[in-house]
């Protein structure tokens, strides 16, 4: 295995990565992650030839299944939902390293019965005891899980031993404390991989590269151009069947709090000294660590929060939120959150940040605009002759790429201006489909590279700055006074006014 503490200095830059022989240990090997993603992920990376001949996946779950049974599972799953198995000698030859070991992550008997089995399988399929542990499980299994683990001496190599912890990292700042401590009771920071898989995203990389691969944005990126950036992650789906998860979470912690605050920390954090893992996770932990709710002491003027009605989504007639199965009618959980930040360093300060999401909006779309200021002083004056600021957009799904707004003289003989754009596709430049996030997270995690993991402390900080939201939300109120939007249509009047009243729209989109 890559020693854990050398870690490959260029992120997204590396080539024909493989990783070392290990045991990928998938605690929830029955749920859907399992099936869905992981699975298909790692035979992805089957597929391309990076995974050694070795690689022994074993999966935990309470459920009596046995090794074929688990084999075949597994198999649908990458017909279902990845790129299908394709060649069946190449199937066969993963499949012989695919086991099935049952237990209870809160057993000690379950750890022992594990910790006999995969070292037999060490000497079986030469896996040298490296160790990847996955927790793919629900979150109240995360503290007894780690317990465990580190009670059966599993994490105490920290060179051959890793965790893969899944989200949600805690529900509040107190709960991510204190499973930071159960983690740093048991392992190094060095060995933890806490997911957010909007990191796993080609065109979240990117943003890396667009900013730190070219002189030209850099300078331009920071109060003096700047008026006020917009990130907002919409999603068309609604909560699906996942109700029981999402009443407790809501789209704060489900997508604010992770997916669109590393949006925010990438877009804005300062240069860092070279790309290795702490120095990335150093700038974005410092920059989180400088934002705010803007008006901390007036919510309602810098905070939405609302909740879909029932509507129409593609010509279907769709539930609203409280009529979902297994969401209580009188619920309070937002799926809308938007919210304005504001940083505190010389960088940004005074430019807003606006972010919002929602579920069972018209489109589904993940995009951050970089709204730039006026032009000094208008030269045009009639209204043909009027000029919008330039904006640049980075696409982060779908349609993935960049653009930048920029006015242009109509041809004629009049002196006339119009909007026009200039446009970087993924899809025309490489002609290529981006990879799945999994795809690159489990990559790097057997390869021992942290950069695209969340850290102890940049966690917190996105925690910190989401807390007075979650204290105030949080206190029992009125559910009638909920703010509610049709499913179908983009964000409800509060969030309207929130922006307008600095005299700035939402993005049409
Ligand atoms: C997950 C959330 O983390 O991200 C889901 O739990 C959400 O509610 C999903 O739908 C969105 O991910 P993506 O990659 O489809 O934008």
């Amino acid at each position: 295995m890559v020693a854990l503490l050398e870690n490959p200095l260029r992120v997204g830059l590396q080539q024909e990565r493989t990783a070392d022989p290990a045991i990928i240990v998938i605690f929830g090997a029955s749920g859907d992650l399992t099936q869905r993603k992981l699975i298909p992920a790692i035979y992805q990376i089957k597929r391309e030839r990076r995974l050694p001949p070795e690689m022994t996946i074993v999966g935990v779950a309470r459920r009596d299944w046995t090794h074929d049974y688990f084999r075949q599972h597994l198999k649908d799953g990458i017909e279902e939902f990845g790129n299908g198995v394709g060649n069946e000698e190449l199937w066969q030859d993963f499949t012989n390293g695919i086991f099935y070991c049952s237990g209870n992550m809160d057993e000690a008997e379950s750890y022992a019965k594990l910790k006999t089995f995969l070292a037999e399988l060490d000497e079986q399929r030469g896996t040298r005891g490296n160790r990847v542990f996955y927790l793919a499980v629900s979150p109240k299994f995360f503290k007894p899980a780690l317990k465990q683990l580190g009670a059966a001496g599993m994490l105490k190599d920290r060179l051959k031993s890793r965790i893969v912890i899944e989200k949600p990292f805690g529900k509040d700042l107190s709960t991510a404390k204190s499973l930071n401590r159960a983690v740093q009771r048991v392992c190094k920071e060095e060995q933890v991989y806490r997911i957010d898989h909007y990191l796993g995203k080609e065109t979240v990389q990117n943003i890396l590269v667009f900013r730190f691969g070219n002189a030209i944005f850099e300078p331009l990126w920071n109060r003096q151009f700047v008026d006020h950036v917009q990130i907002t992650v919409a999603e068309t789906v609604g909560v699906e069947e996942r109700a029981g998860y999402y009443e407790t979470s809501g789209a704060l912690r489900d997508m604010l709090q992770n997916h669109l605050m590393q949006l925010f920390a990438i877009t804005a954090m300062e240069p860092p000294n070279s790309l290795d893992a702490d120095s990335i996770r150093n700038e974005k932990t410092k920059v989180l660590q400088a934002t705010h709710i803007s008006e901390a002491n007036n919510l309602e003027q810098s905070a939405v929060r609302a909740q879909y009605s029932e509507g129409w989504m593609k010509g279907q007639p769709v539930k609203g939120y409280r009529q979902e199965e297994g969401v209580n009618p009188e619920s309070t959980t937002p799926t809308f959150v938007a919210l304005k930040l504001e940083i505190d360093n010389w960088r940004w300060k005074g430019v807003p940040f606006y972010l919002r999401t929602g579920k069972r909006m018209p489109k589904k779309v993940t995009e951050i605009s970089i709204h730039f200021r006026e032009v000094p002083l208008l030269i045009f004056q009639s209204a043909a002759q009027q000029t919008s600021p330039n904006v640049l957009t980075m696409r982060i799904q779908p349609n993935e790429g960049i653009s930048l707004k920029f006015e242009a003289k109509t041809p004629g003989p009049d002196l006339r201006t119009r909007t026009v754009n200039m446009d970087f596709s993924y899809g025309s430049s490489f002609g290529m489909a981006t990879a799945d996030a999994y795809h690159r997270l489990l990559l790097d995690c057997m390869l021992g590279d942290q950069t695209l993991f969340t850290r102890a402390d940049e966690v917190e900080a996105a925690w910190n700055i989401v807390m007075p939201l979650i204290n105030t939300w949080e206190t029992p109120s009125d559910p009638d006074l909920m703010p509610q939007y049709e499913a179908g249509t983009w964000q409800p009047a509060e969030a309207e006014f929130m922006i307008n009243r600095d005299r700035r729209r939402w993005r049409r989109l």
